[in-house]
């Protein structure tokens, strides 16, 4: 016993020093895994002998919420919540407490969903981003919120201190996108922008995070020296002039009934905006009367927020479609009554995948609630099992494609079942559709309806087929006209001198989306060179992974892409980047130099993305550097730059500045 004591003494005091280089310091002596490994065995021992766990014991620290990895941030002004209305009557409620005591008008804002977030500028630089946790504790995700661009890492009139807290939320376009991606990698989707939001802040790695579009408003000063500010009003100009984001909707209100007025018209138009409401806040305007109301210990005094209905229906599923992808994934899609929810009439509801079906236990006859997820997909909450009547269908996993038959598969480590014929007619008509999208070569007019038509008739095989069509075929499909088919034709001409990296999009290879298109055509600049590259050399260019380098390199070295990429060619399709980014760069003129390991990417990675915006590399430092990047363990590069005062960038500033250049 005296030797697990000890060994859990010994893991607390290392488990403490670790975290003390990692957040303090920002100077790791070791991997995140190994430290990972540690605590789990510090928490392991803490199970097995309850009795041994010390309260400051590190795994104390870090609760039952956080994860290992994301340190806690103590919060000097506790996050509060607030209490809630859902009617004029309560709301008028609110407002008499609030005549007994005091004077003021009233700030309408809109209630952002998002994650709550509180920020410390010190001497005019971002210091602290921390999330809310228990209002107490907070979990640290500086170097993650570094990565959203809208929030600025310098004031532009810096005071000496300033807390801000404010909301971080995914924009509903965002939310849609990165569904899509993930359900076409066979991965679990978020439920809603508010979860995606949570889960993209608390990577352990910056770069997921700023992979994902979020945004923030900031609502409150918590704190400010070196300004004077009493008013509501106020503190969203002063923080609008520093370059902070605030929601712009906000309406000063000189009567609870004006509030309620702006409620009622943010709840009618909740669907039109670009991100998620939950409802509206009301504040006292002035700072003076709400010190005089004080708070409770749950929420303050002189706010209330306006909670918006969630908007669910009932209605019945009446049966289940699968549809094929371009991916191959195969796709529930429940067939609902028709109902109107949240501004239009939903019919069908994705199911996500088979796992989802079969965990809510969705079945064909149920009467099920229903929402929209991110205020736009409809989905199928859970079913009312009350209702049913014992005739409902389980619906089961498929065994073969509904379109081509051949036997359906599950990929290891996927939630979703897939067709793996790359000769599946439903396959082609939703890569032809996906040829054609606005995002890769954009040919107007050429959706499903049509692409389907083709594909059944056996006018269109492949995607070069497209080229060879003509005006009198397309016009002899149903519902189309000579004149339709003639602009139908015109917009497939066009797409004839998109640049490469909309073609390369376009052509739907496997882990290569418009992002990743764009950054290889930076680089590879015409079609035939795709062809001789190797994934080494691939691997070399920034952001490329090797998944996505050994996609590229399988595609371009079999014989049927490459018959088809020649029949491209032939039809006069444009193979060369035209697009071309801007000379110069935001880095322009610039000189870094690297020293030490860097954690989030190789040297030669940041030194692509240094190039990539501008700017040059050096090898030894000189009066001339701008810059000198110092990852773990530097060498003789740092001492020089400490020398000579030429700036030092830790790994974390580094890809802030990568980030505020547009990288
Ligand atoms: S003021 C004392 N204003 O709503 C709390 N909160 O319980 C003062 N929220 O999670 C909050 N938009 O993060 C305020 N314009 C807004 C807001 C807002 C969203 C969130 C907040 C917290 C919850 C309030």
């Amino acid at each position: 016993m005296s030797d697990i004591n000890a060994r859990m003494e010994e893991l607390r005091k290392v488990i403490r020093q670790h975290e003390y280089r990692y957040y303090v310091l920002d100077e790791p002596l070791i991997s995140d895994q190994e430290f990972d490994k540690l605590m789990r065995e510090l928490v392991r021992l803490e199970e097995l002998y309850p009795e041994l766990v010390t309260p400051d014991s590190p795994s104390q620290r870090v609760g039952g919420e956080a994860r290992a990895g994301l340190s806690t941030v103590v919060h000097r002004t506790p996050l509060l919540s607030l209490d809630n209305a859902f009617s004029l009557t309560d709301l008028q409620a609110f407002d008499r407490r609030i005549r007994k005591a005091v004077e003021s008008s009233y700030m309408a804002e809109l209630k952002i969903d998002g994650v709550s977030i509180a920020l410390v500028y010190a001497d005019g630089m971002l210091v602290s981003a921390a999330t809310r946790g228990d209002g107490l504790l907070g979990e640290d995700v500086t170097p993650n919120v570094r990565t959203i661009k809208t929030i600025p890492l310098q004031l532009r009139t810096p005071v000496a201190r300033l807390e801000v807290r404010g909301e971080i939320f995914m924009p509903k376009s965002e939310f849609v996108r990165l569904n899509r991606e993930r359900e076409e990698k066979g991965e679990r989707v978020f439920a809603n922008p508010r979860n995606a939001a949570a889960g993209s802040l608390r990577q352990l790695n910056p770069r997921i995070t700023a992979s994902r579009a979020l945004a923030a408003y900031i609502y409150d000063i918590i704190h400010i020296e070196g300004e004077n500010i009493d008013t509501q009003e106020q503190a969203l100009a002063f923080l609008q002039a520093q370059g902070i984001p605030i929601n712009p909707a906000y309406r000063l209100c000189s009567s609870i009934e004006e509030v309620f007025e702006y409620c009622r018209q943010y709840e009618e138009e909740r669907h039109n905006l670009p991100y998620e409401i939950d409802g509206a806040v009301v504040k006292l305007n002035q700072y003076g009367p709400r010190q005089e109301l004080g708070q409770t210990a749950k929420s303050p005094r002189w706010a209330i927020a306006y909670k918006f209905l969630a908007e669910e229906k009932e209605t019945i599923v009446r049966g289940c479609e699968l549809n094929v992808g371009r991916t191959g994934i195969i796709a529930p899609t429940a067939l609902l009554e028709p109902v109107s929810l949240a501004g239009t009439t939903v019919s069908r509801a994705s199911l996500h995948n088979f796992d989802l079906v079969r965990d809510k236990d969705i079945r064909i006859g149920d009467t099920v609630v229903v929402h929209k997820a991110g205020d736009i997909i409809p989905e199928v909450l859970r079913p009312v099992v009350e209702k049913r009547t014992g005739g409902e269908l389980v619906i089961a996993p498929p065994v073969h494609c509904p379109s081509c038959g051949s036997r359906a598969i599950r990929p290891e480590g996927e939630v979703a079942w897939r067709c793996e014929n790359l000769n599946c007619p439903a396959r082609l008509i939703e890569s032809l559709v996906f040829f054609a999208s606005r995002d890769a070569m954009d040919i107007d007019g050429m959706g499903p309806a049509l692409m389907e038509q083709l594909v059944a008739r056996g006018l269109v095989a492949n995607i070069a087929d497209l080229y060879d069509l003509d005006q009198d075929t397309i016009a002899s499909l149903e519902r189309m006209g000579p004149k339709s088919a003639a602009n139908r034709i015109k917009a497939i001409e066009n797409s004839k001198n998109q640049p490469l990296h909309r073609l390369l999009t376009a052509l739907g290879i496997r882990h290569i989306g418009h992002k990743t298109a764009r950054t290889l055509t930076g680089v590879i600049k015409d079609m035939e060179s795709f062809q001789t590259i190797t994934a080494d050399e691939l691997a070399q260019i920034p952001e490329i992974g090797p998944k996505m380098a050994e996609s590229l390199v399988s595609f371009f070295r079999e014989p049927h892409n490459l018959a088809m990429l020649e029949r491209l060619a032939a039809a006069g399709l444009n193979l060369e980047e035209t697009e071309t980014t801007e000379s110069g760069g935001p880095l322009g003129g610039q000189t870094f130099v690297l020293t030490g390991t860097l954690e989030s990417m190789s040297r030669s990675e940041a030194g692509e993305k240094i190039m990539a915006l501008g700017g040059k590399t050096g090898s030894s430092v000189s009066k001339s550097t701008n810059y000198v990047v110092v990852g773990l363990e530097p060498g003789s590069k740092y001492d020089k730059a400490r020398q000579l005062g030429v700036k030092i960038l830790s790994e974390n500033e580094f890809l802030a500045l990568l980030y505020e250049s547009g990288a």
